[in-house]
């Protein structure tokens, strides 16, 4: 088959799936097979899914909400959307109850085909080996959009431990559970609710701003205006680095069409994901070419420097 052959194939297929995911009871179908998946997987590697559900759900959330939500944020209409096979998507305590668990179950299969429970914790390191061989020095001051419930950033703290850092989601739910599990680690972080697109946080104070896993959930516009804004709030010099799918990736090229469909109904910006032009999008926002690099059999890791 020739490559024109195959991506008018391909074509087909994202229109065939994308005209089945519309139809409303087969969506909901998919999505609910979809977490399934994960939650058998969960279970299959020894995560305790039901049990970890459970610690969150019973405690008090009132002082941590109150602590981190921003009465005026403002936020953006693509991100008020179900992801994930949740109704109100990354807006639900659900959401970020599960948060870990599922990250722990998805990357399970990341190395092997066999689920491991150390997948994730082998993404994450990889990424940071790849950073720290591209970082001339350590950063003082670090910002993690949509750090989620705050897996990417204790990470980052494991590695820089003496810098100061700041985790930043648009969820306050999130952030929340990032702030009640930063405080059963004995960690020091500082949480942000905002938009990555639109904050008031200092212009050029950050040495580097990492975003992990979330490119995939944005829009283009929206990727956009979240590297152009990151370059303003980097000093001169500083890094932007991303962790993500990887849409070279043989993995997804090779992923059975059903298992695309599923991972698809849970993510509804994945095309715009797959089809964006990123090296294009941070030369034009004032970066250097980034540097890309495969660092796991499906993601990829960028950096570019702040010129
Ligand atoms: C898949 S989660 C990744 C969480 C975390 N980085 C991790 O490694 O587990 C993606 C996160 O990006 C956040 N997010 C999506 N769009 C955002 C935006 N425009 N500004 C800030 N956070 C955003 C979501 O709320 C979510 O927490």
């Amino acid at each position: 088959m020739t490559s024109t052959t195959i991506k008018s194939k391909n074509n087909l297929t994202t229109k065939l799936i994308n005209g089945l995911l519309n139809i409303k009871p087969l969506a909901e179908f998919a999505k609910t097979q979809a977490r399934k998946m994960i939650i058998k997987r969960a279970n299959f590697i020894g995560v305790p899914w039901e049990n970890n559900v459970k610690h969150l759900e019973n405690h008090d959330w009132q002082e941590e909400i109150k602590a981190v939500e921003n009465p005026n944020i403002n936020y953006p209409s693509y991100y008020l959307t179900s992801f994930h096979a949740y109704e109100k998507g990354n807006m639900s305590w659900d959401a970020a109850w599960e948060l870990e668990s599922a990250a722990y179950s998805v990357h399970s299969t990341i190395y092997s085909k066999i689920p491991q429970l150390d997948g994730d914790r082998n993404l994450r390191k990889s990424y940071h080996e790849f950073l720290q061989t591209q970082l001339p020095s350590n950063p003082d001051n670090i910002l993690d959009i949509g750090c989620g419930v705050g897996l990417s950033t204790f990470a980052l703290q494991e590695t820089y431990p003496n810098s100061n850092i700041s985790g930043l989601d648009l969820s306050p739910y999130f952030l929340a559970v990032a702030k009640y599990q930063a405080k059963q680690k004995g960690k020091s972080i500082n949480w942000i609710h905002d938009a990555g697109e639109y904050n008031n946080l200092p212009l050029e104070s950050f040495d580097l701003i990492s975003t992990f896993l979330m490119f995939h959930e944005l829009p283009q516009f929206a990727a956009e205006n979240i590297i152009s804004h990151s370059n303003k709030l980097l000093k001169k010099g500083g890094f932007f680095a991303l962790m993500d799918m990887n849409p070279q990736s043989e993995n997804y090229k090779k992923m059975p069409r059903y298992v695309f469909t599923l991972l698809k109904s849970t993510e509804p910006y994945l095309d715009q994901y797959f089809t964006l032009d990123i090296e294009s999008m941070f030369i034009k926002c004032g970066f250097s070419t980034p540097k890309i690099v495969s660092i796991s059999p499906r993601h990829r890791a960028i950096i570019a420097q702040k010129i």
